[in-house]
């Protein structure tokens, strides 16, 4: 292939060289400078000569039985941030939500959490126990499970954790890491009130202990009433079995409420009269408020957004002119009715467009197709829920919670967008 610089005669530093040079580089130009197209042809060599690309074949059927991304796309991967926890298997790394588009989270970069690694458990070796306070205890094989109906339905799985480490103030610089314990995958599975009802669950059954057959057990009580209502079991995300990292083969779905309760490689579940950690008197997850007293059992994740692009990992490369600002929302409560986005740190407030109507309990992606005049922006935005619940501002969170919480953080994030189009991670005071 040609070298594009030599053949538009570089070294000669007119405006239209530099024009061109952007042109054959394939860079957007500013609206302004459109005009100077029209001054004659540019011989762009992506356009006028035949690539390699036409020239030969590309790979055959059989080359790659199960795909994995084009190179090209090898940044689009899940990160850990080191310092974060003791080691790798308790631990945590983040979605690249800054680099994805649309809603559904490719299973291969959806987050992973554990407490004890990801166990490698085989179908055959799988069993479901329903015991406790039931007429007929049961054991399932993962064939059994696939005898009961089945539903398919699209959830966020956020941690609790998620946007923990920015309670004090702006920490890390990247939606990925700000944002990005959460995914968005369609289940398939079955509703776990059918093989509560195949088991009978007595009248003194309130609560039922769920737990993973992984070291761990991550062993947690959820109410019976959200269990007989939508919680899940599910044994395929986004159309294929669930990967090791989250649960094959099955895993609890429990929409809305915080990841913890969505066990993995889900073994055992106890339905019980009071909560297992009451019992233990043990407490798991906990927030701490301002005036030094903590509140538990907040499962319900309440609604969110980010602004996706552009922030820190994803600065503005164009210049003024046409700007897509994009990002998501979600909220445990019901669906996301509507997004605004600001432009200058939360005085001023404009109605985003959601890409497709908000569903309950699932990501909405919205948009802001905007013209940047080139100045700096302080880029929120914020989520309003079908219960009308209006996303808060970090100091209006932090009014109530202090800032010695880690989890529940859905504050409203700012990304400080500079007149050269990079972003940083900010608070501005409301
Ligand atoms: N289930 C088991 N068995 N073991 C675990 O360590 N971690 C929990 C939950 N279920 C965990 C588990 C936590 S804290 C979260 S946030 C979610 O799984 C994360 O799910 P993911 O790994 O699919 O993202
Ligand atoms: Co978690």
């Amino acid at each position: 292939m040609s070298d594009p610089v030599s053949k538009i005669g570089a070294g000669v530093a007119t405006r239209r060289s530099v024009l061109r040079a952007g042109l054959a580089a394939g860079v957007a130009l500013p609206a302004g400078a459109l005009a100077a197209r029209a001054e004659g042809p540019v011989p762009d060599p992506l356009i006028t000569e035949v690539q390699d690309w036409a020239r030969y074949n590309g790979d055959g059927v059989d080359a790659f039985p199960y795909g994995t991304p084009i190179r090209f796309e090898s940044d689009v991967i899940r990160r850990n941030v080191p310092w974060l926890t003791a080691d790798v298997i308790s631990s945590i790394n983040f979605t690249p939500i800054h680099a994805l588009d649309g809603t559904i989270t490719p299973a291969g970069c959806s987050f992973e959490r554990h407490h004890s690694g990801a166990i490698e458990l085989a179908k055959p070796d799988y069993r479901l126990m329903l015991n406790g306070l039931v007429d007929r205890p049961l054991v399932f094989t993962y064939d059994d499970l696939m005898r009961f109906p089945r539903e398919q339905r699209v959830y966020f799985c956020e941690c609790a954790a998620n946007s923990g480490m920015e309670w004090a103030g702006a920490q890390l610089n990247g939606s990925q890491y700000t944002h990005g314990m959460i995914h968005n995958m369609e289940y398939v599975g079955v509703k776990l009130s059918t093989l509560l009802e195949e088991a009978g669950v007595q009248p003194e059954g309130e609560w039922i202990y769920v737990e993973g057959a992984d070291a761990s057990s991550n062993g947690r009580s959820i109410p019976m009433e959200k269990a007989m209502d939508d919680v899940m079991v599910a044994f395929k995300a986004n159309g294929e079995a669930l990967r090791k990292e989250h649960g094959y083969p099955v895993r609890l779905v429990v929409p809305g409420w915080e990841g913890n309760l969505w066990i993995k490689w889900l073994r055992r579940i106890e339905v019980t009269d009071v909560p297992v950690q009451a019992r233990e008197e043990t407490s798991k997850y906990t927030d701490t408020l301002a005036d030094g007293t903590s509140r538990k059992w907040t499962w319900v994740m309440d609604a969110k957004s980010v602004v996706t692009a552009p922030s820190p990992q994803v600065p503005i490369t164009h210049g003024p002119g046409p700007l897509v600002i994009t990002g998501l929302a979600w909220s445990g409560r019901g669906a996301i009715t509507r997004v605004d986005v600001s432009i200058d740190g939360g005085r001023n407030w404009r109605e985003a467009r959601l890409a497709a109507p908000g569903q309950s309990m699932a990501m909405t992606r919205f948009y802001l197709d905007f013209d940047w005049d080139g100045s700096e922006m302080l880029l929120q935005s914020r989520a309003i829920d079908e219960t009308g619940y209006v996303q808060p501002t970090k100091d209006a969170l932090r009014e109530i919670r202090g800032t010695n919480s880690i989890y529940h953080n859905n504050g409203i994030q700012t990304w400080w967008i500079k007149e050269d189009g990079s972003a940083e991670n900010v608070e501005v005071s409301s």
